[in-house]
């Protein structure tokens, strides 16, 4: 396969992750049959959802979203108008951890505050990664910006800052 390019300034994924090759369903012969076997949903999306994100093939072959590129037009919901920067997840929970997948490697360092959000230190504790803790300072709780500066070394691979975090709320 040759060398993945990625875009100007893209933080490169994992060595493992840029070694995967895509994942590539048995799309042909689908039409008018219904197999189940992609998990498809056989009653199409909620009337409610906008037409935009509704998707293109009828409901008793829509695929599951693995298997089909996002779509072109996010949900006005989202403020970008460029479809490359939406990232659609099952839940935040599923974007931190594909985060953490995609670019944490054993071993590598994150940093996370004291207390956040759960997650982010349970996938990267997952992924072998070294943490490095920050805590807010009681009991004012204020952001401790200058704490985190100083933690930041060149063996930092992420900082995971959320806000409003969970539970100190909006920075
Ligand atoms: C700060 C923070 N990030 C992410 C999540 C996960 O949210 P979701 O329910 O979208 O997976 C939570 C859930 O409580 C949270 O508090």
């Amino acid at each position: 396969m040759p060398p993945l390019k990625l875009p100007k300034g893209a933080i490169r994924p994992r060595p493992a992750v840029l070694a995967m090759a895509p994942y590539s369903p048995p799309t042909s012969g689908r039409a008018g049959n219904l197999r189940l076997d992609f998990n498809e949903n056989t009653v199409g999306c909620s009337p409610k959802s906008s037409s935009s994100s509704r998707p293109t093939s009828p409901p008793a072959t829509s695929p599951s979203t693995r298997s089909t590129p996002p779509p072109k037009k996010p949900s006005r919901a989202t403020s970008t108008s460029r479809p490359n920067s939406s990232f659609f997840t099952n839940g935040t929970d599923e974007a931190i951890q594909v985060f953490i997948n995609t670019y944490i490697d054993d071993g590598q360092e994150v940093l996370v505050l004291k207390p956040a959000y759960a997650m982010y230190r349970f996938y990267a504790e997952v992924a072998g990664a070294k943490i490095t803790e920050v805590a807010y300072p009681q009991p004012s709780m204020e952001f401790p910006l200058q704490q985190v500066l100083d933690r930041i070394t060149p063996q930092t691979r992420a900082v995971i800052l959320s806000n409003p975090n969970n539970p100190p709320g909006p920075a």
